[in-house]
């Protein structure tokens, strides 16, 4: 039985620091599906259906996995949709122990809720303190931030922000 993993976040919008996780997650499971959950209590720069087109368009220009696919989550839990899809194990990057923390509760629940567990990979060394709300802040204020996205993402945050 091939195995499947859901890669799921706010991915407003997905850095290089994601696009790494996924890299190496596509290569640990037989198919991997990124999920772009809507956060109700949170405003995003992005809709879902721009963050899933940034991140298919970024798949396609790092030349990723064809065993990666993208879709959005809009309600309900993250647990019911990867049980509905027969995903094993849902994916998380971590960058810091700051991340672990916030993580940790998360995973216990949703092994709680439905017995899939969760897998951590480390961010590369290089993306260790990269963040969507970080590099959304420097492109606001003029920082180059060409370094943390793929060149289209780069060049729509730019846009949307006017820059
Ligand atoms: O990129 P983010 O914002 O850190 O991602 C958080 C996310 C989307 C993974 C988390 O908020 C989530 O799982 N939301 C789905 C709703 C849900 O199932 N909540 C219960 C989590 S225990």
């Amino acid at each position: 039985m091939s195995s499947i993993a859901v890669y799921p976040g706010s991915f407003d919008p997905v850095t290089l620091g994601h696009l790494s996780v996924l890299a190496r997650a596509s290569k640990l499971f037989g198919s991997v599906e990124v999920l772009v959950v809507h956060n109700p209590n949170k405003t995003s720069t992005f809709s879902s259906g721009e963050r899933v087109a940034l991140i298919e368009s970024s798949i396609e220009e790092l030349g990723l996995g064809s065993n990666i696919s993208v879709s959005s989550l809009d309600s309900g839990l993250l647990v019911e949709h990867a049980k509905k899809l027969g995903a094993q194990a849902l994916i998380k990057g971590f960058r810091t122990a700051a991340d672990i923390e916030y993580e940790i509760p998360m995973a216990q629940v949703n092994r709680d809720l439905s017995g899939i567990e969760t897998v951590f990979l480390p961010s590369e060394p290089g993306y260790g303190y990269v963040s969507s709300s970080l590099v959304r802040e420097v492109a606001s204020l003029g920082g180059d931030v060409t370094r943390y996205l793929t060149p289209q993402v780069a060049k729509a945050l730019l846009e949307r922000l006017g820059k």
